[in-house]
C-alpha cells in the first residue's frame, strides 16, 4: 500500500504536520520469516484508532496488532470476554484507514472462532474484508481444526500461546503460564503443532524466559514476545502501556516510554485555568469580522 499524505486543506489540524511515512515496502507475512533469518528483531505494538495507526507507522513498527486488548483498554471493560466482532471491526476499520507499511492484524474475540471451523473462517473472512491481512487467535492444538481452517481460507494466521487473556476464568486470573517442566513442554509441542499448521508467526505470551528462549529456537518461524523474555524474534506490547495511558498498575515487563496520562493531565489542568482567567482565546486565536461590515452601515436609500 502506498502511504497516504493527508490533503493539508482537508485535513484536521493535527494531522497536518505528521512526520514523514517510512519509505522502506509494505511489510507481509514473509517479511517476518526473512527478518528471523536475518536475526532482525521484530517489532509489534497494538493500536485501536487512526492516529496511533498512523504514529506507530511513522515510528517504523512492523506489525500492528488490533487486540481484543481494546476491550479493557479503550473500552473500559474489566476482562477481553465481552468484545464482540462489531467492536473490533469498527476499531479494525479506523486502523486500516491510515494505511500502514505495517502488516495489520485483526484478533479474533472470545466467541468468534470457539464454537468451531465454520465460525472461525467467517469472522477471519468479515476481517480480511475490511482490510486486515491476517487474524489472530488464542490457543494451541484446542484450536488447530479452526487454525487449519483458516489457513485453507488463505487467511494467514498468527498463533497466541501461553496467558492467552481469553482464558482468564480458566486460569484463576492473569498468571504466568508453563511455570514447570510439564507444562513447558506442552506449550513447546502446541508451538511446533501451530508451525506445522502454517502460522506465519506466534505470539508467546507471560512465560519463563527460558522458555520463551527455547521455542524460539525450536521454530523456524518467529515468536514475538510479550513477557516472555529477551529470547523472542520480537517484542509486542499493548501501546496505551508503553505511553502511559492506562489506568491499572502495570505488568512486570511493561517498560513506560512516556507519561502520556501525565501530560493529558497537565495540558486539560492549563486549559481549565486559562478558560477561568480570561486567558483563553487570546486575540490571536480569535477570528476578526470582515472590513466592511466592521465599517458603519450605509442607508440603502441613500442615492
Ligand atoms: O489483544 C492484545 O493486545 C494481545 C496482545 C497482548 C498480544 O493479544
Amino acid at each position: 500500500m502506498t502511504p497516504r499524505t493527508p490533503d493539508s486543506s482537508q485535513s484536521p489540524a493535527g494531522a497536518r504536520d505528521a512526520g514523514a511515512r517510512d519509505a522502506r515496502p509494505k511489510v507481509t507475512v514473509r517479511t517476518f520469516r526473512e527478518m528471523k533469518q536475518r536475526g532482525e528483531k521484530i517489532t509489534s505494538v497494538t493500536a485501536y484508532d487512526y492516529p496511533t495507526a498512523r504514529l506507530a507507522d511513522e515510528a517504523s513498527i512492523d506489525l500492528i496488532l488490533v487486540g481484543d486488548s481494546l476491550g479493557m483498554v479503550v473500552l473500559g471493560y474489566d476482562t477481553t470476554i465481552p468484545v464482540t466482532m462489531a467492536e473490533m471491526m469498527h476499531h479494525l476499520r479506523a486502523v486500516v484507514r491510515a494505511q500502514p507499511r505495517a502488516l495489520v492484524v485483526a484478533d479474533l474475540p472470545f466467541a468468534s472462532f470457539q464454537a468451531g471451523p465454520e465460525d472461525a473462517v467467517r469472522n477471519s473472512a468479515r476481517f480480511i474484508k475490511r482490510g486486515s491481512e491476517a487474524v489472530k487467535l488464542e490457543g494451541g492444538k484446542r484450536v488447530l481444526p479452526q487454525v487449519e481452517a483458516i489457513l485453507a481460507a488463505d487467511i494467514p494466521v498468527l498463533g497466541h500461546l501461553g496467558l492467552t487473556p481469553q482464558s482468564v476464568h480458566r486460569f484463576g486470573g492473569y498468571r504466568v503460564q508453563a511455570r514447570g517442566r510439564e507444562a513447558g513442554a506442552a506449550l513447546l509441542e502446541d508451538a511446533l503443532a501451530l508451525e506445522r499448521a502454517g502460522c506465519f508467526a506466534r505470539v508467546l505470551a507471560g512465560i519463563p524466559l527460558e522458555l520463551g528462549a527455547e521455542v524460539t529456537r525450536a521454530l523456524q518461524i518467529p515468536t514475538i514476545g510479550i513477557g516472555a523474555g529477551a529470547g523472542c524474534d520480537g517484542q509486542v506490547l499493548v501501546l496505551h502501556d508503553l505511553i502511559g495511558l492506562s489506568f491499572s498498575k502495570p505488568a512486570k515487563f511493561v517498560r513506560r516510554y512516556a507519561d502520556v496520562a501525565g501530560t493529558i493531565r497537565g495540558a486539560l489542568t492549563t486549559f481549565r485555568e486559562d478558560v477561568r482567567a480570561g486567558r483563553y482565546p487570546a486575540a490571536a486565536e480569535s477570528y476578526a469580522a470582515a472590513p466592511e461590515a466592521a465599517s458603519p452601515e450605509k442607508d440603502p436609500c441613500a442615492s
